[in-house]
Parts: C-alpha cells; sequence; structure tokens
C-alpha cells in the first residue's frame, strides 16, 4: 500500500509492530467510557494531517455531546461539524448529495475515485454515533430515523469514491448502532461481556482470538483490530496523543516537515 493509504493506530502487543488500518474502509471503534475511543480516533485526526496541508483529505465531524471530543481538536484539520442534531442532519444530507454527484461523475470513468484535490478523501467522524442513530423522545425519532437514511445512504456508495465513515460508540447493540454491517473494519476497546464483544467485532473475530471483555480497566487505549474483509485480529495498544498535541496538530507537523 502507499502512503497515505493507512493510519496507524498503535503497537501490536508482544510483537510492538505498528497497527496499520486501511484508510478507505469504514470503521466502527467499540468501547466503554473512559476505554479510550478518543484516542483512537485522535490517533487517526493525526495520520491525516499531511492530506490535509496538500489538499487530499478533508475531515468532518459529528460530536452530539455537544463537542466534547472533537471540540478539542484543532478547528485547522475539521472541515465542517456538527455539535447537535440541527446542524448535524444537514451536514449528513449535504454529504449524502456529493456522495452521489462524486457517483455520477465516477459512472463509465473509474471504479474507485483516489484522493485528489479534486476530490479529497472525506473522513466522517461520528462520536458517540448512538446519540445520532437512537431518539430519547418519540418527537426526536422522525429527525433520527431521517439521520440514519442518510447515513444507510452515505455508506451504502461511499467507499468507490472516496468517503469513508469513522463512528465510535459504547453500545454495540445493533439498535444503537443500526449500520454495524456496513463497517468492515472494527475496533473494540474494553467492553463489560463477550455478548458486547461478539455484537461490536462479530463472531469470526472472537473465534480468531479476539477477547475485548478481557481488558482490564487500568488499560485504556488497549483494543483489538479486526478486519472483516481481511479476517485478521490484532490486540494493540494505541499510541497516546495528548490534549495538547490535538489542539495543536496542524502546526505540529507543519513544523516538522
Ligand atoms: N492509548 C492510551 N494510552 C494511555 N492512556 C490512554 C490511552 N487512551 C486513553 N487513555 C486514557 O484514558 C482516558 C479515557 O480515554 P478516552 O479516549 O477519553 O475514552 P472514551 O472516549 O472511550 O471515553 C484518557 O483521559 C486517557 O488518560
Ligand atoms: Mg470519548
Amino acid at each position: 500500500m502507499t502512503y497515505g493509504d493507512v493510519v496507524e493506530l498503535g503497537r501490536v502487543l508482544k510483537r510492538r509492530s505498528p497497527v496499520l488500518l486501511r484508510a478507505g474502509v469504514h470503521t466502527l471503534i467499540t468501547g466503554v467510557t473512559g476505554s479510550g475511543k478518543g484516542s483512537i480516533e485522535a490517533n487517526w485526526l493525526k495520520s491525516t494531517v499531511p492530506g490535509i496541508h496538500n489538499g487530499t483529505v478533508a475531515n468532518w465531524a459529528v460530536d452530539l455531546k455537544g463537542g466534547m471530543e472533537f471540540g478539542m481538536v484543532d478547528p485547522e484539520i475539521i472541515a465542517r461539524h456538527a455539535w447537535d442534531i440541527t446542524t448535524a442532519l444537514p451536514m449528513l444530507k449535504d454529504l449524502d448529495a456529493k456522495v452521489h454527484a462524486r457517483t455520477e461523475w465516477a459512472r463509465g470513468r473509474t471504479r474507485q475515485i483516489a484522493p485528489s484535490e479534486q476530490f479529497p478523501r472525506i473522513n466522517l467522524f461520528i462520536d458517540e454515533a448512538a446519540e445520532l442513530c437512537t431518539a430519547p423522545t418519540r418527537e426526536l425519532r422522525k429527525t433520527t430515523d431521517e439521520a440514519v437514511g442518510y447515513l444507510d445512504s452515505i455508506m451504502r456508495l461511499s467507499r468507490a469514491v472516496g468517503v469513508v465513515v469513522i463512528a465510535a460508540t459504547q453500545d454495540p447493540r445493533q439498535q444503537s448502532v443500526p449500520l454495524r454491517p456496513r463497517f468492515p473494519q472494527r475496533v473494540a476497546l474494553r467492553l463489560n461481556t463477550e455478548g458486547e464483544s461478539e455484537m461490536a467485532l462479530g463472531e469470526e473475530a472472537l473465534k480468531l482470538g479476539a477477547r475485548p471483555h478481557r481488558i482490564s480497566v487500568d488499560r485504556p487505549g488497549e483494543a483489538y483490530f479486526y478486519d472483516s474483509e481481511l479476517r485478521v485480529v490484532q490486540h494493540f495498544r494505541a499510541l497516546y496523543v495528548t490534549d495538547e498535541e490535538l489542539k495543536h496538530l496542524s502546526t505540529n507537523v507543519a513544523a516538522k516537515r
């Protein structure tokens, strides 16, 4: 794979080799509160900085816990954001329209749009995805249904046209993440039960040795990665990204060049 096509999240435990995810593949991150989901997102964001500097990547963020996670991130590397459902909906609608426009453009030209200045890869980060996909009240039901509808439409076509969804949730159940089957790559940090591990990663991952429910509470950032297409499980620890580093991501990376 060429540079820019992978995201380094951390190190495989025991072997110390880097854990590399495919940057163009939808990824679901599951883990209880405090397990390190933010740390996985931070590593992903960090990997996008060179692409942001050369105009081939754009990050969009939906963080319905009022921007708790993404509000901390250097605004230079977030092209669009929504901290509440009212702004999230039109953003998803726009992204869906973009995906369809790109699909139109690609028809008869290419099967896969590679990231470029014309068509930057768009990473849609969704923190606390259950907040977007489940309604706390009856009145909000229509809104969340609409959000899930757009997401479904986006995720069906987006991979071929360079739009990638990276979603994090503390609740692995289908009702919280109805689009779970659309994520070929899964990261599971600490979970409560074997049942949750199976929901988060799928039965196959457990057969291949994944045990997120056995991760100790004092090991935030420890996780299992499962690629359902390559059928690989890796047990790893995420690299730690400090809040200070997150706040200055674009300048730090620019300075190192
Ligand atoms: N890779 C890591 N290595 C060491 N400590 C970590 C790591 N990731 C997270 N932590 C610690 O765990 C705490 C919770 O992590 P966070 O990413 O906020 O969890 P979540 O988003 O799942 O609630 C952080 O404040 C940090 O101190
Ligand atoms: Mg978090």
